[in-house]
Order: C-alpha cells, then sequence, then structure tokens
C-alpha cells in the first residue's frame, strides 16, 4: 500500500481507505465491522472513513466498538467524521453547520467512537442559511479545542471552498485541507473540471467516495438486483434505477476485457482507476464482507497498470469528459 499526502497537508493517508457508509448498522454488526476493518488494516489501509448520520449514530459506535477491540496504536490510523445532517430533531439540530450544531456535534462523535480527538471532521454539505465565516470560525475551534486535527468539506462548489479558505487566510484561521466528492468511471465532472484550479492553488486534497458507483461497476447489477445486494435494500430503492441502468451496465460489459487484459477484476479496475488521478489523496472504498475489502483492496496492484493507453481505452468506453 502508497501513502499519498492529504493535499498540502503533512497527513499522510492509504492510498486506498475504507468507509461505514450503508453497511455499519444496517448490513454489518460489530463483528462483520471488525473483520472488514481487520482486513483493511491488514492490507496497509490507515484511513477509516465515517459520519455522524451512518446509521444515526450507529455506525459511529460500532467503530468505536471495533477500534477498542482492535486496540491499534492511535497514532498509526487516522479516523474521520461529518457533520451537516444531524440525528435529532429541532432548529439548531438539523441541516445546519453553525456554531452551535458543529460544537456540540463533535462532542457526541467522540463519544460514540470513543475517542479523544478525530483526524478529520468534514462539514457534510454545504449550508446556505448560515455565513461560511461562522462555519470556518466553528471548524477552527473545534481543531483549537483539540477534538479534531484537521477539517474538509464534502459535495462543496469550487466555489464555496475557495470562499471558506480564502476566510480562513484572511482571519489565520484553520483551512480546510481536503474536499470528499463523489467520484468514479460515472461521475467525474466535479473533480475533473469544476475543481481543476483548486489542487495547484490552495492544495486541496480529495477523498473520493462510491469509487465502484454503488457497485455498479462491479458488474453486479448487469442481469437486476441481486439478492443481498445494496440495491435489494427497501431504504436504498431510489437507487435501482441507477444500478440497473442499460447503458451503464452496457458500458461495464465492455470494461470487462479490459480489466481481463490486465489480469483483475472489474471492482479493481474500477477503484484503480480513480487512485489513478494524481488530485486524489485516497479512494474511499466500502464493502459488506471481508471478501469484497481482500478483493477491492487487491486494486492497489492495478494502479500502475494504468498506462496512458489504457486509461484512453478506458475513456473511450465510458466517454471522457469534455476539454
Ligand atoms: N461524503 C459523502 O457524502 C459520502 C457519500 C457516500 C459514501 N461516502 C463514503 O465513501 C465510502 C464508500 O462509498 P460506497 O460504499 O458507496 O462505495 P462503493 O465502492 O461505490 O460501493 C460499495 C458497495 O459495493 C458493493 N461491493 C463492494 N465491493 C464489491 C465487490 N468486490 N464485489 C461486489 N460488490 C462489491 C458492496 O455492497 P453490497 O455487497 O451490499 O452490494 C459495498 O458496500 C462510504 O463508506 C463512505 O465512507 C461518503
Amino acid at each position: 500500500m502508497n501513502y499519498r499526502r492529504l493535499g498540502r497537508s503533512g497527513l499522510k493517508v492509504s492510498e486506498l481507505s475504507l468507509g461505514s457508509w450503508v453497511t455499519y448498522g444496517n448490513q454489518l454488526d460489530a463483528g462483520g465491522a471488525r473483520e472488514c476493518m481487520a482486513a483493511a488494516w491488514d492490507r496497509g489501509v490507515n484511513f477509516f472513513d465515517n459520519a455522524e448520520v451512518y446509521a444515526a449514530g450507529k455506525s459511529e459506535e460500532i467503530m468505536g466498538e471495533v477500534l477498542k477491540k482492535l486496540a491499534w496504536p492511535r497514532l498509526k490510523y487516522v479516523v474521520s467524521t461529518k457533520f451537516y445532517w444531524g440525528i435529532t430533531d429541532g432548529p439548531n439540530e438539523k441541516n445546519t453547520l453553525n456554531r452551535k450544531f458543529l460544537l456540540n456535534a463533535i462532542d457526541g462523535s467522540l463519544k460514540r467512537l470513543q475517542l479523544d480527538y478525530v483526524d478529520l471532521v468534514y462539514c457534510h454539505r454545504p449550508d446556505p442559511n448560515t455565513p461560511i465565516e461562522e462555519t470556518v470560525w466553528a471548524m477552527h475551534d473545534m481543531i483549537e479545542r483539540g477534538k479534531a486535527l484537521y477539517w474538509g468539506t464534502s459535495e462543496w462548489s469550487a466555489a464555496e471552498i475557495m470562499a471558506a479558505w480564502q476566510l480562513a487566510e484572511r482571519h489565520h484561521l484553520r483551512k480546510p485541507v481536503v474536499e470528499q466528492p463523489e467520484y468514479n468511471l460515472f461521475h467525474r465532472e466535479k473533480v475533473e473540471k469544476e475543481f481543476a484550479r483548486l489542487y495547484e492553488d490552495i492544495g486541496i486534497g480529495l477523498t473520493t467516495w462510491s469509487p465502484l458507483a454503488s457497485g455498479l461497476l462491479t458488474g453486479k447489477y448487469r442481469n437486476g438486483v441481486p439478492a443481498g445486494s445494496r440495491g435489494a435494500l427497501p431504504r436504498l430503492k431510489f437507487m435501482v434505477a441507477e444500478l440497473t441502468d442499460k447503458a451503464k451496465n452496457d458500458a461495464v460489459a465492455k470494461l470487462a476485457p479490459v480489466a481481463s487484459e490486465l489480469g483483475c477484476t472489474l471492482a479493481q479496475l474500477a477503484i484503480a482507476w480513480c487512485a489513478s488521478n494524481p488530485n486524489v489523496s485516497t479512494v474511499i472504498t466500502g464493502a459488506s464482507r471481508a471478501s469484497q475489502v481482500e478483493e477491492n483492496l487487491a486494486a492497489a496492484d492495478v494502479i500502475p497498470k494504468l498506462t496512458r493507453e489504457v486509461l484512453a481505452r478506458i475513456d473511450a468506453i465510458v466517454g471522457a469528459q469534455p476539454a
């Protein structure tokens, strides 16, 4: 496993990492989560992604329980959480990045994770009803109070990220160092076009999500929704149309020969493709079982095989972004 700097920060994260969305607290209990995290750790993963809202706090509780059991040295792993949606009801408890919410939310997460601090905290979505300046000050204060080490954004626009960074610069506050966007073979625009200036100009790193487009890029949805898959979960019914989209599944079928020529699976090809973008600090993978973790992390060996020529073939199949 290689380790990359999180943007211009000095923090090093494994180029492939593991997240807990959908899985922990829904498909996996602490035992299953432990198997997945241990499998990832054994393969060199040092970054584990979480969020307050995942399974309404249960995902953090499970990760906290697993971290306690596995007892890895704290210096050796990086844990994140994210705030925006909240897990209780009230005007200052939901859909906000105001100071009151953020400085309360971090205490709840630390308790559930059983940690003294989290390494990375994300503002999970932009909040049009709170001045960005208020959010930047709250994130700065969270770090100054020792509850987090770095902060970033998730699914913010380039303009919002730039505004936050400039406010922090102007007031000598802790700057956002990372953005967490969706990035996969079917979802490229933001990372490859909109954010283009952010990497050089302000050194933003990327921790990207859904490298398999929720499993679509493994080819498992080519003949409908398989039992036991994410697409079969009743609360994720809204995803089925996308997962079974004919044009996308046809493109996945055309990627299969490229994967077999490289001696890898479709999942490995899709994950390695995300990591082949040098602006990506880490590709956050997801898995509902340890065997998927093992398969997916072997994508690290595929990254060097993605030559210009292979990347051009992939672009020709999925349709590259317009210049
Ligand atoms: N910031 C955000 O807004 C945001 C949003 C979403 C995710 N994230 C983060 O990104 C992480 C990864 O996202 P994701 O879970 O959507 O990633 P993904 O890689 O697109 O999808 C993962 C899912 O695909 C299936 N899968 C994985 N490996 C497979 C394999 N080798 N063969 C067949 N099926 C396989 C599994 O679901 P089944 O086995 O159930 O089918 C697994 O849970 C999340 O855990 C979370 O930490 C962040």
